[in-house]
């Protein structure tokens, strides 16, 4: 009943998230700087062969809380995972650097597809033809269950302290360097083509999006989120 669930489209800073909760719960434990953060944190649907299907994976694990990934629509989650009284932290960002950050990711990966051209991926991506379907039906989707407010609160107090510890621990230079975080011990991952922890910035889509892609994509973004109360904070 303690299990946390952190769900997020990919790319959305689903890493980060979990780090930071990890943290928050466990602190300097020696497991946090020993085991790659995808073998603390198992993912549901035990995307890369190398990882143990996630309900086995669960199954061994004998801490608490544990902390779930999973980049799962909303509805392929099983419904008690809604009735009791599990934690859910939905992760979302923005829409356009999510789809940058997932371009260059899909290079990397291995077990993945080639991504193809940019503009083509780009044309995918606002379509809703990706592996976890939709990004806009995904935050809109968990967007509802927040709604129904049957998320909860984490309920932890960190003192200054420890806060000061996280902050630093999270920070994206940090990361990029902890070999615990930042996927470089993952066989799927090819990091000659791009890193995980790759920029880490609010915006990078104005380097890759061109004008008339750029007008594209919100005109697309206005259709499909025309029915959400979903608002972004632009401002980081
Ligand atoms: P970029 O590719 O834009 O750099 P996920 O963990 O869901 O796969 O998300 C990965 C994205 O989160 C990457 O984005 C990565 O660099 C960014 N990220 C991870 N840790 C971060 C941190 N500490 N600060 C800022 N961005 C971070």
């Amino acid at each position: 009943s303690d299990d946390i669930l952190i769900a997020t489209y990919p790319k959305a800073g689903t890493t980060w998230v979990t780090y930071i909760l990890e943290l928050l719960y466990f602190g300097q434990t020696e497991r946090l700087t020993s085991i790659p953060i995808y073998n603390r944190v198992p993912m549901l649907e035990a995307a890369f062969p190398s990882l143990q299907p996630g309900k086995d994976h669960l199954d061994n694990l004998t801490i608490s809380p544990r902390l779930i990934k999973t980049h799962f629509p909303v509805q392929f989650l099983p419904k008690k995972v809604f009735l009791g009284a599990k934690v859910q932290v939905y992760m979302a960002r923005n829409a356009k650097d999510s789809v940058v950050s997932y371009f260059n990711m899909e290079h990397m990966t291995t077990l993945h597809p080639e991504p193809g051209d940019w503009s083509s991926y780009l044309q995918r991506f606002m379509e809703g033809k990706m592996v976890f379907g939709s990004w806009h039906d995904h935050v809109n989707g968990w967007w509802e269950k927040k709604q129904n407010k049957l998320c909860c609160f984490l309920g932890l107090s960190p003192s200054a302290e420890e806060k000061e510890i996280i902050i630093g621990k999270v920070q994206f230079d940090a990361m990029k360097k902890n070999n615990m975080v930042n996927y470089s011990t993952s066989r799927e991952l090819d990091f000659t083509k791009s890193s995980f922890m790759r920029k880490g910035k609010v915006d990078d889509w104005k380097n890759h999006f061109t004008v008339a892609q750029d007008e594209k994509f919100d005109e697309n973004y206005k259709q499909k989120m025309k029915n959400s109360t979903l608002q972004f904070h632009t401002e980081v």
